[in-house]
């Protein structure tokens, strides 16, 4: 079966037992009061013991079946799950000298690329700023090399797909161009712009600077070509006929297309977050400085 949720971290599992254990007690008909909640801790350690040696002697193709997370985070563990398919995962720990406890730690609550449930409308437009670097950071230096590597390595071996690898190998490293180049230009005009309106804003900057900036940038336009930029994923999504999985789809391109379509749901979220909380946010504050320093200036 091909299960695209995460598994849930040990303390939510735990306290969720806890609170059905609770619910069991109340009921409880037997001899001792707590006779429930006891058996019910022995069964949940005993659980737990079983999913570990479950997991160790679990086969990676298998596990990566189960979950497509789980072939990111073999892969930052130096694990491609393509050349080690038929081993289990204690067999591959083994082999490449690594604690098969901290793997399936990580495998069980993966603390990569986990996107913040934020309230962002409510923070400064300097923490913004900084939680969209951060999430550049993680697309360019996590997510893309590793779906990069990922298409490097796809051999369709299957007729059904000779034409996807060959389309996707050729249209992938373009798009991840024209991304790194939409990425690096946002930090280095848009974002520097916003920050030194927001430093502006605290009474720190120097006027005839300041002045220059507001003639050669503008939020508004900024905004503009912005949403133009927006469906940046198209001709992958067509490749991909809309990431179509189904039984028959070989594991390769299961992960594949699996990694592609979060990327596309983070891209739209990110870009959601500048469209519609920094751009408002940056305007407001643009019109705000604008409008102290033609007035200071009215009367030097
Ligand atoms: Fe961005
Ligand atoms: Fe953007």
């Amino acid at each position: 079966m091909w299960v695209t949720t995460t598994p849930l971290p040990d303390k939510f599992i735990l306290k969720s037992t806890i609170k059905n254990l609770s619910i069991n007690s109340d009921d409880c008909q037997g001899f001792f009061p707590g006779e429930a909640v006891i058996m019910g801790v022995f069964s949940l350690i005993f659980t737990r013991i079983m999913s570990k040696t479950a997991l160790k002697d679990t086969r990676i193709s298998e596990l990566v079946d189960q979950n497509y997370v789980h072939a990111y985070v073999l892969f930052y563990f130096g694990i491609r799950f393509y050349e080690y398919s038929e081993l289990t995962l204690e067999q591959v720990c083994r082999q490449q000298g690594l604690r098969v406890e901290q793997v399936i730690r990580e495998l069980e609550s993966p603390t990569h690329l986990k996107e913040a449930d934020l309230p962002l409308v409510s923070y400064p437009i300097d923490l913004i700023i900084q939680y969209l670097k951060h999430s550049h950071f993680l697309f360019i230096k996590h997510k893309l090399p590793y779906i990069a590597r990922l298409v490097e390595s796809f051999k369709a071996n299957h007729d059904d797909y000779r034409s996807v690898e060959r389309d996707l190998k050729l249209v992938f490293p373009l798009f991840v161009e024209d991304f790194i180049e939409h990425i690096y230009e946002e930090e280095d005009t848009l974002f520097h712009f916003i920050q030194t309106l927001d430093k502006a804003s605290r009474g720190t900057f120097i006027p005839t600077k300041l002045y220059w900036q507001f003639e050669k940038n503008s939020v508004q336009k900024f905004a503009i070509e912005h949403e133009a930029h927006d469906d940046e994923m198209e001709g992958i999504r067509k490749i991909t006929h809309d990431y179509f999985i189904d039984a028959q789809t070989p594991l390769h391109v299961k992960v594949i297309y699996s990694e592609l379509k979060a990327f596309e749901k983070s891209l739209i979220t990110h870009a959601r977050i500048e469209n519609e909380i920094l751009f408002p946010k940056a305007m407001t504050l643009e019109n705000k400085v604008k409008q102290a320093f033609f007035e200071k200036t009215k009367f030097n």
